[in-house]
């Protein structure tokens, strides 16, 4: 192990700033993981508690117009069975997980141009009667269209970022562009909601160096909420025979994510669990303190598949609340009652 690599991660826990050499330097040594986590987990303890905050996620639509490559229900392919939910259904799934205890209620979908923002204020609008907080994870809108939604309850909003690496960025997203993210990032955050962001960790051509301009970008934007997970090839994509990101770089760039922004609110990604069967439970003992229950039912789970081997393709929600609280429990967790919102500073 480098001791260098020790003394960096002795001073950020302290100080919460990394240099990019720095980020890099710990991102190249596999010797040091465990250090960087249990640093990652007592950052946790210390900001934001051991409570970890449910978020019952709803994936309405997996139709999409864009093309991203590395994406299993992008446009182009054709072998996914497409489906949009009904407002009567996404509103009875909504309103289960609310029976169910959960405090947030995740809208995840494809950008489906039959969703317009007036159709969604409806549904947030009936969500929110029920005093939960609503997340989105819809894409790119347009200024007045985020404004509307706000405007309708939304709390807050999730849009990764993906790579800050721009060029890398255009060519893996065709048609979209890196300008663009930015002004919807900067919109969401001037009209009050949550800003979450994250990249995927393992993309073709992607560089250390990449990654760690990545966990700066989280901090300068001071995002409320980080999503990071390992890309998982789709044999339906363009991608297929990428190699593919590796859990445990996936979990460093989350680890030094909460070394650097100690109050937030991470998840642990279901796309980690894919690759590793404890997944979730480690990414909690890593540094976060976030998961995201899959409460959308029946067949549909099968068809939002944005990466194979995806978990709990065949469970209940009944069965998602009851496995992931055990395994909470487990850890010495308590699930949290409370809305979930950012934590402010103590420090
Ligand atoms: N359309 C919305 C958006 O783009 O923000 C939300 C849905 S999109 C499918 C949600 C996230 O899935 C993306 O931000 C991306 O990081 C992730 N994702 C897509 N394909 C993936 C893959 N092959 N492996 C891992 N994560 C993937
Ligand atoms: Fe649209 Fe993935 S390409 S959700």
């Amino acid at each position: 192990m480098l001791k260098q690599n020790l003394e960096i991660l002795e001073n950020a826990e302290q100080s919460h700033i990394l240099t990019r050499e720095e980020i890099v330097s710990l991102l190249a040594d596999d010797t040091i993981n465990q250090d960087l986590f249990d640093t990652a987990d007592r950052v946790r303890h210390k900001y934001v508690g051991d409570e970890v905050h449910l978020r019952a996620l709803i994936e309405f639509t997996n139709i999409c117009k864009r093309n991203c490559l590395y994406c299993g229900i992008r446009k182009g392919n054709k072998n996914v069975q497409r489906y949009r939910l009904s407002k009567e259904q996404i509103l009875d799934f909504a309103q289960k997980a609310v029976n169910y205890g959960y405090k947030t209620i995740v809208l995840q979908g494809g950008e489906d141009a039959f969703f317009t923002a007036e159709i969604l204020a409806d549904i947030i609008r009936e969500i929110k009667k029920n005093n939960v907080a609503v997340t989105l994870s819809i894409g790119e809108l347009e200024t007045k269209e985020y404004e509307l939604l706000k405007n309708a309850g939304a709390d807050r909003f999730l849009l990764r970022i993906e790579t800050t690496d721009k060029r890398l960025y255009e060519e893996l997203d065709p048609y979209m562009s890196h300008e663009n993210r930015l002004r919807c990032l900067d919109d969401l955050r001037r009209f009050g909601y949550e800003v979450g962001s994250g990249c995927l960790v393992g993309l073709p051509n992607q560089t250390l160096e990449s990654l760690a301009d990545d966990v700066l970008f989280f901090q300068k934007i001071d995002a409320d909420m980080i999503g990071i997970g390992p890309f998982i090839p789709n044999e339906d994509t363009p991608l297929k025979d990428a190699k593919g990101g590796d859990f445990y770089q996936a979990l460093k760039v989350m680890a030094i994510t909460r070394i650097l922004l100690p109050n937030i609110n991470i998840p642990a990604t279901t796309a980690m669990e894919t690759l590793n069967k404890n997944g979730r439970i480690i990414a909690l003992q890593s540094g976060a303190n976030v998961v995201m229950p899959n409460v959308t039912e029946g067949e549909y789970r099968q068809f939002y598949a944005l990466y194979p081997g995806k978990i709990c393709i065949n469970d209940t929600p009944e069965d998602c609340k009851n496995c992931i609280s055990g395994k909470i429990a487990s850890i010495g967790r308590t699930i949290s009652t409370e809305l979930g919102f950012r934590q402010k500073m103590i420090d």
